[in-house]
Protein backbone atom coordinates (compact mmCIF):
# COMPACT_ATOMS: atom_id res chain seq x y z
CA UNK A 1 0.00 0.00 0.00
CA UNK A 2 1.59 3.19 -1.23
CA UNK A 3 -0.82 5.52 0.08
CA UNK A 4 -1.96 6.69 3.54
CA UNK A 5 -4.61 8.65 4.49
CA UNK A 6 -4.74 10.62 7.31
CA UNK A 7 -7.38 12.13 9.46
CA UNK A 8 -6.91 15.47 11.24
CA UNK A 9 -8.05 17.19 14.17
CA UNK A 10 -6.44 20.39 15.24
CA UNK A 11 -7.95 22.42 18.15
CA UNK A 12 -6.49 24.87 20.75
CA UNK A 13 -4.72 23.15 23.20
CA UNK A 14 -6.65 24.38 26.29
CA UNK A 15 -10.30 23.65 26.46
CA UNK A 16 -12.40 20.78 26.46
CA UNK A 17 -12.40 20.08 22.59
CA UNK A 18 -9.22 18.09 22.04
CA UNK A 19 -10.88 15.21 25.20
CA UNK A 20 -14.05 15.90 24.02
CA UNK A 21 -12.65 14.27 20.30
CA UNK A 22 -10.23 11.92 22.00
CA UNK A 23 -13.05 10.34 24.22
CA UNK A 24 -15.50 9.78 20.83
CA UNK A 25 -12.46 8.18 18.90
CA UNK A 26 -12.67 5.83 21.55
CA UNK A 27 -16.41 5.58 21.59
CA UNK A 28 -15.98 5.20 17.69
CA UNK A 29 -14.13 1.72 17.89
CA UNK A 30 -10.76 3.10 18.18
CA UNK A 31 -8.45 1.99 20.19
CA UNK A 32 -5.57 4.21 22.12
CA UNK A 33 -2.67 2.95 20.09
CA UNK A 34 -4.59 3.69 16.94
CA UNK A 35 -4.70 7.95 18.00
CA UNK A 36 -1.41 9.95 17.26
CA UNK A 37 -1.66 13.05 19.35
CA UNK A 38 0.92 16.10 19.08
CA UNK A 39 0.86 19.27 21.38
CA UNK A 40 2.55 22.14 20.20
CA UNK A 41 2.64 25.68 22.12
CA UNK A 42 -1.09 26.48 21.52
CA UNK A 43 -2.29 23.73 19.14
CA UNK A 44 -3.56 20.21 19.81
CA UNK A 45 -3.49 17.99 16.88
CA UNK A 46 -4.98 14.58 17.02
CA UNK A 47 -4.26 12.36 13.94
CA UNK A 48 -5.63 8.84 12.83
CA UNK A 49 -4.23 6.94 9.75
CA UNK A 50 -6.35 4.73 7.83
CA UNK A 51 -4.86 2.43 4.62
CA UNK A 52 -7.89 2.93 2.81
CA UNK A 53 -9.27 5.96 2.02
CA UNK A 54 -12.92 4.75 2.63
CA UNK A 55 -12.07 4.24 5.69
CA UNK A 56 -10.95 7.81 6.50
CA UNK A 57 -13.79 9.29 4.25
CA UNK A 58 -16.29 7.54 7.18
CA UNK A 59 -14.97 9.05 9.91
CA UNK A 60 -14.37 12.55 8.46
CA UNK A 61 -17.89 12.47 7.50
CA UNK A 62 -18.96 10.92 11.03
CA UNK A 63 -17.12 13.46 13.20
CA UNK A 64 -17.87 16.80 10.43
CA UNK A 65 -21.14 15.75 10.98
CA UNK A 66 -20.93 16.05 14.97
CA UNK A 67 -20.12 19.97 14.48
CA UNK A 68 -17.71 20.03 16.90
CA UNK A 69 -16.85 23.60 18.36
CA UNK A 70 -13.74 24.66 17.82
CA UNK A 71 -12.26 21.54 16.10
CA UNK A 72 -10.51 21.96 12.84
CA UNK A 73 -11.06 18.54 10.69
CA UNK A 74 -9.51 17.74 7.79
CA UNK A 75 -8.02 14.43 5.98
CA UNK A 76 -4.68 14.37 4.27
CA UNK A 77 -3.17 12.40 1.98
CA UNK A 78 0.95 10.83 2.43
CA UNK A 79 2.45 8.73 -0.29
CA UNK A 80 4.06 6.24 1.87
CA UNK A 81 7.59 6.33 0.58
CA UNK A 82 7.30 10.09 1.63
CA UNK A 83 5.64 9.14 4.98
CA UNK A 84 8.08 6.51 6.19
CA UNK A 85 11.48 8.17 5.67
CA UNK A 86 9.51 11.67 6.84
CA UNK A 87 8.54 10.75 10.30
CA UNK A 88 12.10 9.25 10.91
CA UNK A 89 13.61 13.09 10.32
CA UNK A 90 11.49 14.22 13.46
CA UNK A 91 12.89 11.30 15.68
CA UNK A 92 15.83 12.07 18.17
CA UNK A 93 17.28 9.20 20.76
CA UNK A 94 15.99 11.33 24.41
CA UNK A 95 16.12 11.06 27.56
CA UNK A 96 13.17 9.60 29.33
CA UNK A 97 14.26 9.72 32.63
CA UNK A 98 17.06 10.66 34.50
CA UNK A 99 19.05 7.39 33.76
CA UNK A 100 17.04 6.08 30.76
CA UNK A 101 17.90 7.17 26.94
CA UNK A 102 15.06 5.91 24.27
CA UNK A 103 16.78 5.34 21.37
CA UNK A 104 14.75 4.50 18.25
CA UNK A 105 15.04 1.41 16.40
CA UNK A 106 16.09 2.44 12.90
CA UNK A 107 18.71 4.48 14.80
CA UNK A 108 20.07 1.61 16.88
CA UNK A 109 23.69 2.52 16.19
CA UNK A 110 22.69 5.99 17.64
CA UNK A 111 25.71 6.63 20.76
CA UNK A 112 23.77 6.80 23.91
CA UNK A 113 25.00 9.03 26.20
CA UNK A 114 27.86 7.70 29.08
CA UNK A 115 26.10 7.05 31.94
CA UNK A 116 22.88 6.59 30.35
CA UNK A 117 21.08 3.48 30.06
CA UNK A 118 19.48 2.90 26.55
CA UNK A 119 16.29 1.79 25.63
CA UNK A 120 15.71 0.66 22.58
CA UNK A 121 11.87 0.91 20.49
CA UNK A 122 9.89 0.53 17.43
CA UNK A 123 8.60 3.49 17.47
CA UNK A 124 5.94 2.87 14.82
CA UNK A 125 3.79 0.88 16.55
CA UNK A 126 1.64 0.63 20.05
CA UNK A 127 1.07 3.75 22.13
CA UNK A 128 4.42 4.35 24.39
CA UNK A 129 7.39 6.06 22.79
CA UNK A 130 7.97 7.90 25.57
CA UNK A 131 7.68 11.48 23.88
CA UNK A 132 4.02 11.86 25.71
CA UNK A 133 3.80 13.33 29.31
CA UNK A 134 1.51 10.57 31.06
CA UNK A 135 4.14 8.24 29.56
CA UNK A 136 7.28 10.58 30.91
CA UNK A 137 5.79 11.29 34.28
CA UNK A 138 5.24 7.41 34.77
CA UNK A 139 8.71 6.06 33.80
CA UNK A 140 9.95 8.90 35.84
CA UNK A 141 7.92 8.07 38.75
CA UNK A 142 9.31 4.79 37.89
CA UNK A 143 12.81 5.28 38.40
CA UNK A 144 12.31 7.75 41.35
CA UNK A 145 10.73 4.22 43.35
CA UNK A 146 14.03 2.13 42.38
CA UNK A 147 15.08 0.51 45.61
CA UNK A 148 11.62 0.34 46.76
CA UNK A 149 9.88 -2.24 44.60
CA UNK A 150 10.83 -6.13 43.45
CA UNK A 151 7.21 -7.13 41.82
CA UNK A 152 6.10 -4.71 39.07
CA UNK A 153 2.38 -5.00 37.34
CA UNK A 154 2.15 -2.60 33.94
CA UNK A 155 -1.68 -2.34 33.42
CA UNK A 156 -2.24 -1.09 29.79
CA UNK A 157 1.07 -1.68 28.67
CA UNK A 158 1.31 -0.52 25.17
CA UNK A 159 4.62 -0.31 23.70
CA UNK A 160 6.41 -2.05 26.71
CA UNK A 161 8.01 0.88 27.38
CA UNK A 162 7.12 0.90 31.29
CA UNK A 163 7.71 -2.64 32.16
CA UNK A 164 11.02 -1.99 30.56
CA UNK A 165 11.71 1.22 32.56
CA UNK A 166 11.05 -1.34 35.96
CA UNK A 167 13.31 -4.42 34.94
CA UNK A 168 16.07 -1.23 34.37
CA UNK A 169 15.17 0.05 37.97
CA UNK A 170 15.93 -3.52 39.42
CA UNK A 171 12.49 -5.26 39.30
CA UNK A 172 12.92 -8.89 39.74
CA UNK A 173 9.35 -9.68 38.39
CA UNK A 174 7.30 -8.60 35.89
CA UNK A 175 4.07 -8.87 34.83
CA UNK A 176 2.38 -6.78 31.49
CA UNK A 177 -0.88 -6.56 30.12
CA UNK A 178 -3.02 -4.67 27.17
CA UNK A 179 -6.61 -5.14 25.86
CA UNK A 180 -4.79 -4.46 22.51
CA UNK A 181 -3.41 -8.07 21.22
CA UNK A 182 -0.93 -6.13 18.43
CA UNK A 183 0.13 -3.39 21.25
CA UNK A 184 1.15 -7.20 23.16
CA UNK A 185 3.15 -8.33 19.89
CA UNK A 186 5.46 -5.15 19.55
CA UNK A 187 5.73 -4.79 23.73
CA UNK A 188 6.97 -8.51 23.51
CA UNK A 189 9.43 -7.50 20.74
CA UNK A 190 10.57 -4.35 22.64
CA UNK A 191 11.31 -6.04 25.71
CA UNK A 192 12.93 -9.03 24.00
CA UNK A 193 15.63 -6.35 21.42
CA UNK A 194 16.68 -4.77 25.20
CA UNK A 195 16.68 -8.08 26.73
CA UNK A 196 14.50 -7.35 29.60
CA UNK A 197 11.69 -9.92 28.83
CA UNK A 198 8.69 -9.56 31.22
CA UNK A 199 7.67 -13.17 33.49
CA UNK A 200 4.36 -12.89 32.10
CA UNK A 201 2.95 -10.37 29.38
CA UNK A 202 -0.79 -11.10 27.55
CA UNK A 203 -3.72 -9.63 25.89
CA UNK A 204 -6.20 -8.88 28.70
CA UNK A 205 -8.79 -6.35 29.50
CA UNK A 206 -8.26 -4.62 32.83
CA UNK A 207 -11.70 -5.60 34.07
CA UNK A 208 -11.27 -9.19 33.63
CA UNK A 209 -7.84 -9.47 34.99
CA UNK A 210 -6.90 -12.14 36.97
CA UNK A 211 -3.81 -11.97 38.63
CA UNK A 212 -2.12 -14.53 41.06
CA UNK A 213 0.04 -12.33 42.80
CA UNK A 214 -0.26 -8.41 44.36
CA UNK A 215 2.36 -6.04 43.13
CA UNK A 216 5.02 -4.13 45.14
CA UNK A 217 4.44 -1.39 42.11
CA UNK A 218 1.33 -1.14 39.96
CA UNK A 219 1.47 1.08 37.14
CA UNK A 220 -1.36 1.84 35.19
CA UNK A 221 -1.62 4.91 32.48
CA UNK A 222 -5.01 4.54 30.66
CA UNK A 223 -7.99 6.63 30.25
CA UNK A 224 -9.75 8.70 33.45
CA UNK A 225 -12.59 7.25 32.87
CA UNK A 226 -11.14 3.46 33.03
CA UNK A 227 -9.02 4.94 35.90
CA UNK A 228 -12.40 5.15 37.62
CA UNK A 229 -14.38 2.71 36.76
CA UNK A 230 -11.50 -0.24 37.16
CA UNK A 231 -10.36 1.48 40.61
CA UNK A 232 -11.20 -1.27 42.78
CA UNK A 233 -9.54 -4.00 40.89
CA UNK A 234 -6.21 -1.34 39.77
CA UNK A 235 -5.76 -1.08 43.87
CA UNK A 236 -6.32 -4.82 44.28
CA UNK A 237 -3.01 -5.60 42.66
CA UNK A 238 -1.02 -3.58 44.84
CA UNK A 239 0.43 -5.06 47.55
CA UNK A 240 -0.28 -3.76 50.92
CA UNK A 241 2.58 -0.83 51.80
CA UNK A 242 3.07 -0.91 48.01
CA UNK A 243 2.70 1.59 45.63
CA UNK A 244 0.60 2.81 42.65
CA UNK A 245 1.00 5.54 39.91
CA UNK A 246 -1.68 6.50 37.59
CA UNK A 247 -1.52 8.01 34.29
CA UNK A 248 -3.54 9.70 31.78
CA UNK A 249 -5.45 12.35 33.90
CA UNK A 250 -6.01 15.14 31.89
CA UNK A 251 -5.46 18.47 33.72
CA UNK A 252 -9.27 18.90 33.79
CA UNK A 253 -10.02 15.49 35.17
CA UNK A 254 -7.81 15.81 38.03
CA UNK A 255 -10.50 16.60 40.95
CA UNK A 256 -12.68 14.19 39.52
CA UNK A 257 -9.83 11.42 40.47
CA UNK A 258 -8.56 13.25 43.21
CA UNK A 259 -11.98 12.59 44.57
CA UNK A 260 -12.32 9.46 44.07
CA UNK A 261 -9.08 7.92 44.95
CA UNK A 262 -8.55 10.47 48.23
CA UNK A 263 -12.01 8.85 49.16
CA UNK A 264 -9.99 5.45 49.71
CA UNK A 265 -9.42 4.55 52.72
CA UNK A 266 -5.87 2.97 53.33
CA UNK A 267 -4.30 5.15 50.06
CA UNK A 268 -2.46 8.12 50.65
CA UNK A 269 -0.91 10.57 48.00
CA UNK A 270 2.37 10.79 47.76
CA UNK A 271 3.45 12.73 45.00
CA UNK A 272 1.18 14.49 41.61
CA UNK A 273 2.89 15.56 38.79
CA UNK A 274 1.45 17.92 36.18
CA UNK A 275 2.47 19.35 33.31
CA UNK A 276 1.23 20.91 30.47
CA UNK A 277 -1.79 19.58 29.49
CA UNK A 278 -1.48 15.90 31.32
CA UNK A 279 -1.21 14.79 35.45
CA UNK A 280 0.11 11.30 37.22
CA UNK A 281 -0.34 10.51 40.84
CA UNK A 282 1.91 8.41 42.95
CA UNK A 283 -0.26 6.62 45.73
CA UNK A 284 0.87 4.46 48.60
CA UNK A 285 -1.41 1.66 50.10
CA UNK A 286 -1.24 1.71 54.16
CA UNK A 287 -0.25 -1.48 55.63
C1 LIG B 1 -2.18 5.57 27.23
S1 LIG B 1 -1.66 4.01 26.66
C2 LIG B 1 -0.30 3.66 27.78
C3 LIG B 1 0.77 2.82 27.16
C4 LIG B 1 2.05 2.71 28.00
N1 LIG B 1 1.80 2.03 29.25
C5 LIG B 1 2.62 4.08 28.30
O1 LIG B 1 2.59 4.51 29.44
O2 LIG B 1 3.07 4.75 27.36
C6 LIG B 1 -2.95 3.00 27.30
C7 LIG B 1 -2.82 1.55 26.93
O3 LIG B 1 -3.80 0.83 27.67
C8 LIG B 1 -4.46 -0.08 26.83
N2 LIG B 1 -5.83 -0.25 27.37
C9 LIG B 1 -6.90 0.55 27.19
N3 LIG B 1 -7.96 0.06 27.84
C10 LIG B 1 -7.55 -1.08 28.46
C11 LIG B 1 -8.21 -2.06 29.26
N4 LIG B 1 -9.50 -1.95 29.57
N5 LIG B 1 -7.49 -3.12 29.72
C12 LIG B 1 -6.17 -3.24 29.39
N6 LIG B 1 -5.51 -2.35 28.61
C13 LIG B 1 -6.18 -1.28 28.15
C14 LIG B 1 -4.42 0.54 25.45
O4 LIG B 1 -4.53 -0.43 24.43
C15 LIG B 1 -3.07 1.27 25.45
O5 LIG B 1 -2.03 0.47 24.93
Amino acid sequence: MNILYEVLFEMKLQGPSGDLVYAALLGSGLACSDIVEESGKSQRKISIFFQQAVAARRLLKTFKAFGLKGVNIKMRVHRRTDWETRWKEDWKPFALTQKIHVIPLFLKNAKCPRGKTPFYLDTTAAFGTGLHETTRFSAQLIEQLQGCFQTFLDVGTGSGILAGVARISGARYVEAFDIDAGAVKVARKNLEVNGLPCDVLKACDVQKYHGKHRFDLVVANLITHDLVAFQGKIISCVQPGGHLIISGISLKNMPLVRKHYNALVGLKCLKVLKGKEWSAFLFQRGS
